[in-house]
């Protein structure tokens, strides 16, 4: 039987005490986000966190652009939201159509980094010091932790991912004491180094990419992967074939992405601290 690991329960109990938390500010912390292109799924992941930064009073701003703009008019705005004392998360959701995502990154200030993928903060997060954490790394981690036990992870972990969401997440593995290995799709020996793994994790955006054939028997495997088709979103993991060979299984939608929603909010949250004592 393969465990359905439900992202959405856990998610919600932390969305409940983060608005506890946010209700004793003195003033609201605040999100903007800026959009660029059409890309399905990344409109129904921005919702997501519109709604849960209403839902726990985060106040919130959704800045959207056509899929050509010039990188230069994203850079200005971030400096625009980098100078606002009413903004203290700052989020580019990606993929980025034609822009280059590592410039625009670039621009936010680190302290309102709230996806933790600026380089600084991942350099922070290397040396061991305070910094934003990616919150997709977080959501991850928490939800393995949560549901195998903090003493029980697993020896050996795969990330089939780009760097930008793949390091931060080796980081944190590594430092719990789990083997980890980075790879992408394109590998020609993906099959190989994935059937190594007791810990798989996936987030390229390819439907269906992994089959059983990918996959040791009783591994856990966590889907981050989101793309919105016909039959909705679906993930990167093809759970029919899957589901008797893993030992457990992050649902998409449902696994992963509530998770980082709630982390998002956690890292809002820890960056409104910071600004507050720093600033
Ligand atoms: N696209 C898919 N997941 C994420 C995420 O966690 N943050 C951003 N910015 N874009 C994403």
């Amino acid at each position: 039987m393969t465990h359905i690991l439900n992202g959405k329960a856990l998610a919600a109990r932390i969305q409940k005490k983060i608005q506890t938390r946010v209700e004793s500010l003195p003033s609201k912390p605040g999100l903007a986000i800026l959009l660029v292109g059409e890309d399905p799924a990344s409109h129904t992941y921005v919702q997501l966190k519109r709604k849960a930064c209403e839902e726990v009073g985060i106040h919130f701003e959704l800045f959207l652009y056509p899929s050509t703009q010039p990188e230069q008019t994203l850079i200005d705005k971030i400096q625009e939201l980098n100078a606002r004392s009413d903004i203290h998360g700052i989020l580019v959701q990606l993929p980025l159509p034609s822009q280059n995502a590592d410039r625009v990154i670039f621009a936010i200030d680190p302290l309102k980094d709230v996806d933790g993928f600026h380089p600084f903060n991942l350099e922070k997060l290397r040396a061991h010091q305070p910094s934003l954490v990616s919150a997709v790394a977080l959501g991850v981690v928490r939800l393995i932790r949560e549901s195998v036990g903090t003493d029980r992870l697993p020896p050996h972990a795969v990330i089939v991912s780009s760097p930008l969401f793949a390091q931060p997440l080796e980081i944190l593995l590594k430092e719990s004491g789990v083997q980890t290995v980075i790879t992408q799709a394109e590998d020609k020996h993906l099959s190989e180094k994935t059937k190594q793994a007791d810990l798989l994790i996936v987030a390229e955006g390819i439907p269906g990419l992994i089959t059983k054939e990918f996959v040791k028997p009783g591994a856990i495997l966590i889907d981050v992967g989101t793309t919105r088709t016909s039959e909705g979103l679906v993930g990167d993991v093809d759970f029919e074939s899957v589901k008797n060979v893993a030992s457990a299984i992050t649902p998409v939608p449902g696994g992963v992405g509530p998770m980082t929603v709630a982390m998002l909010l956690v890292n809002i949250l820890k960056a409104y601290e910071f600004q507050k004592k720093y600033l």
